[in-house]
């Protein structure tokens, strides 16, 4: 047996005795990779065993959520959250056409890593999803973990710092060692909180520290897992910390056609017993300018809501809570216009002054400006 070979094994079972997850899929790579030229059928059947692993989980997806989740010694409190991949309950949040193919190229990767692992390429494992609040990106990293069948592990920081203080980082390299050897997603959500307590004198060593336990487990991190970051603050990371992901996505609040989907998606059934068409939505989403998506499915929730309760025609609920109809004017005429083309003669002049506040003859004076 060759020299490296026998080196590579001894590394094996080294890191499978210490449970070193990073370090046991470094040595079966090279391993296999010293067996390529000679038997090139070893190289093929490692790869396989590595590549299902890190698809699948191995063995291990059956036991996570059965190994205990690590806990804060004074206070008993589980550190982080798991939960289990489920599709039907983390859907794709609605994003533009260019961040959708980011994500689709990112599970890609994920689905066709052994094409990477054959040709000792490094498959990315880490992702930054920066943008405004409500745009989507903890809905996302849901998402993502369902779609790749792993747990998702969350640890809140912004929950959980400030009461870790004083052994933060003790504490957050026992959850990042409990997804490295879970085959899971990691999530540190809100992951600014870090940086932004960096300004706070008092817990300055403190967060040098966390933070550079955080580089040193992001330079380590095994294939089989991921790691998620968000945070709707990057003008805090530190540069150091940009670097370290693969990749970084910034998504952006939603334009014209991404509000008019959301809306679509979120209210298209109350249409189905009404005279209303669809194309309604497509003034009320320009109405929405420059709000987030989890804004527009507030809108959305409230207009249902009212709908229901209040038995009142689809139109007026659509208009009634939009931000600042009842004070503005400018808003009141748009629904005149809109809700006159849309229904024609099956709303009146007068209904609509009734619906809008505004007085008979100014309802006509912006009926005839249009
Ligand atoms: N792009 C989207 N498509 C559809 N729904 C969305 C989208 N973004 C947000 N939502 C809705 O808003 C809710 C909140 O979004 P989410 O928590 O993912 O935002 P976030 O970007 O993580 O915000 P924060 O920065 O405040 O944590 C979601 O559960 C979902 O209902
Ligand atoms: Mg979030």
């Amino acid at each position: 047996m060759k020299q490296l070979t026998k080196k590579f094994i001894i590394d094996l079972i080294n890191a499978g005795l210490l449970g070193e997850s990073r370090k046991v899929e470094l040595a079966a790579l090279s391993l296999a990779r010293s067996f390529k030229k000679d038997q090139p059928d070893i190289f093929n059947d490692i790869n396989q065993i590595v590549s299902s692993f890190i698809i699948n989980g191995g063995a291990n997806i059956r036991s996570v959520g059965e190994s205990p989740i690590p806990i804060d010694h004074d206070s008993k409190l589980d550190m982080a959250f798991v939960n289990q991949p489920d599709l039907s309950s983390n859907p794709i949040p609605i994003l533009t056409k260019q961040i959708n193919d980011r994500i689709e190229d990112f599970l890609n990767e994920r689905e066709n890593i052994n094409l990477l692992i054959e040709k000792n390429i490094r498959p990315s494992s880490s992702l930054l999803l920066t943008g405004l609040p409500g745009t989507g990106k903890t809905m996302l990293a849901k998402f993502i973990a369902s779609s790749l069948n792993k747990n998702l592990i969350t640890l809140d920081l912004s929950a959980s710092i400030s009461s870790l203080m004083g052994k933060t980082g003790a504490n957050l390299k026992k959850v990042i060692e409990y997804a490295k050897n879970n085959s899971s997603v990691l999530l540190f959500d809100e992951f600014d909180a870090i940086a932004k307590k960096r300004d706070d004198n008092t817990d300055l060593g403190e967060i040098k520290r966390v933070v550079n336990i955080l580089l040193m487990e992001l330079e380590d991190w095994p294939i089989s897992s991921l790691f998620i970051a968000t945070s709707n603050h990057p003008e805090l990371l530190d540069k150091a910390i940009w670097r370290r992901f693969d990749h970084s996505i910034e998504i952006p609040i939603p334009d014209q056609g991404t509000r008019l989907q959301i809306l679509k998606k979120e209210l298209g059934d109350f249409f189905d017993n009404t005279d209303l068409s669809l194309d309604i939505l497509e003034p009320i989403s320009s109405l929405h300018e420059g709000k987030s998506a989890a804004d527009i499915c507030k809108y959305a929730n409230n207009v249902k809501r009212r709908n229901v309760l209040k038995n009142e025609s689809l139109i007026f609920s659509l208009f009634e809570e939009i931000e600042g109809f009842r004070e503005d004017k400018k808003l009141r005429a748009v629904f005149c216009i809109t809700a006159k083309e849309l229904l024609k003669d099956k709303i009146t002049v007068r209904e609509l002054s009734k619906i809008t506040g505004l007085s008979i003859s100014g309802v006509q004076h912006h009926l005839s400006k249009q």
